[in-house]
């Protein structure tokens, strides 16, 4: 019961992160999450040369002098993200030298995609174990087919083709709301790219990017998190400024799950009071499917409906292992392969559990919430990553719950 603010978007604050390294001069993002990841980000653009001022929400970029190539390991193993800087970092100085990312555990996340389009667009790589050095003599544009619509390759292919010489044509790009503002900001800031948000990217290379301003949208991610939460939970919340536009599919399996939504520019209104109902089969997929990201939460939903429901993850392939640490707080998960079943209305009993991943934290806290009696939350270090504070925002919403330090 009660109102959140949602926050700016974690995945459309790093591309323009990563972005900003193409202008040589100021950029101002506002809006921008107070996350750990954005932190990581500052960090690694502050280690090849870049002034970054973090005021709150305000972070502003002096990218005028890139002093160095390297992108150190401390920062790049600690964040998937960091992979979208090769790109940019190409773009820029036709060099570039990494490792090989982190990132949530959630299953194999290779980068050949991102590196195949790298080299199509002329950059040439060569790796000593886990240590990758990319270098372009020039970047020309060129003809891309992407083999699956990956987010990170589609944004690493674009932000190496804004400088490169001639046309380049990207096709099977991801679709995500991330791209299109991703391709937004580059157009503001003096980019020639067209399609951003559909399956087919054109970028017309120009030679320079100058300084601009961006607004980073809400997190439709978090959005959906907090609105599973009501969901599973019960009760009457308003979301304010969350995307409805970008959670369609979300909605429509809240509405067929028996809540109540109404929504419009302003955010979202979400209630559930009566039966919570089993939504048979559902799977996650690539935009505007239901998002991998809000699988987590959505288990936690499932197991507190009336009837047998499951879920299958269709984009990572170790996703579901949050399932063991709900199963300790009653939540009768059955996992084979990529599928989880379960079979409710199940009541969850609080318990300690321990976050592995930014999503799979996220929904460990929506099962506290929902259990009977007190849970224990341990490793809160991996939602940080995400969440500004899932504390202060589920407590806005009703919940009972305080953190340790
Ligand atoms: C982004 C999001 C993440 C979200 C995911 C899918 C950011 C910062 N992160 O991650 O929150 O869960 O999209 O919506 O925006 N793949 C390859 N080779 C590659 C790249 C990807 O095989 O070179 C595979 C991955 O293993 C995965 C699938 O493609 O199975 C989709 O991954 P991708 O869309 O690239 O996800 P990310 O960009 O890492």
């Amino acid at each position: 019961m009660g109102e959140a603010a949602i926050q700016g978007s974690k995945n459309a604050a790093l591309p323009v992160m990563a972005a900003s390294v193409l202008v040589p001069g100021v950029t101002v993002l506002s809006n921008c999450p107070e996350i750990s990841d954005v932190s990581c980000m500052c960090e690694l653009l502050r280690s090849v040369g870049a002034k970054v001022v973090r005021e709150g929400r305000k972070l502003v970029i002096d990218a005028s002098r890139i002093s160095r190539c390297h992108l150190p390991e401390e920062y790049v193993t600690r964040m998937r993200s960091s992979v979208i800087l090769a790109g940019a970092m190409l773009g820029r100085c036709r060099e570039v030298y990494f490792q090989h990312p982190g990132g949530c555990v959630i299953g194999d996340r290779p980068i050949d995609m991102h590196l195949d389009a790298l080299r199509q667009l002329g950059a040439v790589f060569t790796q000593d174990g886990d240590h990758l050095a990319g270098r372009a003599g020039r970047l020309s544009g060129a003809r891309i087919i992407l083999k699956f619509p990956s987010v990170g390759a589609t944004e690493n292919a674009v932000l190496a083709a804004v400088l490169a010489e001639g046309t380049t044509e990207i096709y099977r790009c991801a679709k995500e709301p991330e791209i299109r503002a991703l391709c937004s900001f580059l157009n503001g800031a003096g980019a020639r790219v067209f399609g951003g948000g559909s399956g087919h990217i054109t970028v017309e290379g120009v030679s320079c990017l100058h300084e601009s301003r961006w607004r980073v949208e809400p997190d439709r991610i978090v959005a959906g998190t907090y609105l599973i939460g009501v969901l599973a939970a019960g009760g009457r919340a308003r979301l304010s400024g969350a995307p409805a536009r970008q959670l369609t599919e979300v909605l429509k399996l809240a509405q067929r799950m028996g809540a109540q939504i109404a929504a419009d520019k302003e955010g979202i209104w979400v209630e559930r009071s009566g039966e919570l109902k089993s939504p048979g089969a559902l799977e996650t997929g690539v935009y505007p499917e239901i998002p991998t990201d809000l699988q987590s939460p959505l288990l936690v939903a499932l197991c507190r409906a009336q009837g047998k429901s499951s879920l299958t993850e269709r984009i990572f392939n170790g996703r579901l292992a949050v399932a063991e640490e709900l199963n300790r707080m009653g939540a009768g998960i059955e996992v084979e392969g990529n599928c989880a079943r379960t079979q409710g209305p199940r009541l969850l009993t609080g318990c300690s559990v321990t976050a592995r991943e930014l999503r799979g934290g996220a929904a460990l806290v929506l099962a506290g919430v929902c259990a009977a009696g007190y849970s224990r939350v341990y490793n809160r270090r991996f939602i940080d990553r995400g969440y500004e504070d899932i504390v202060r925002d589920l407590k806005s919403l009703g919940a009972d719950i305080g953190s340790e330090t």
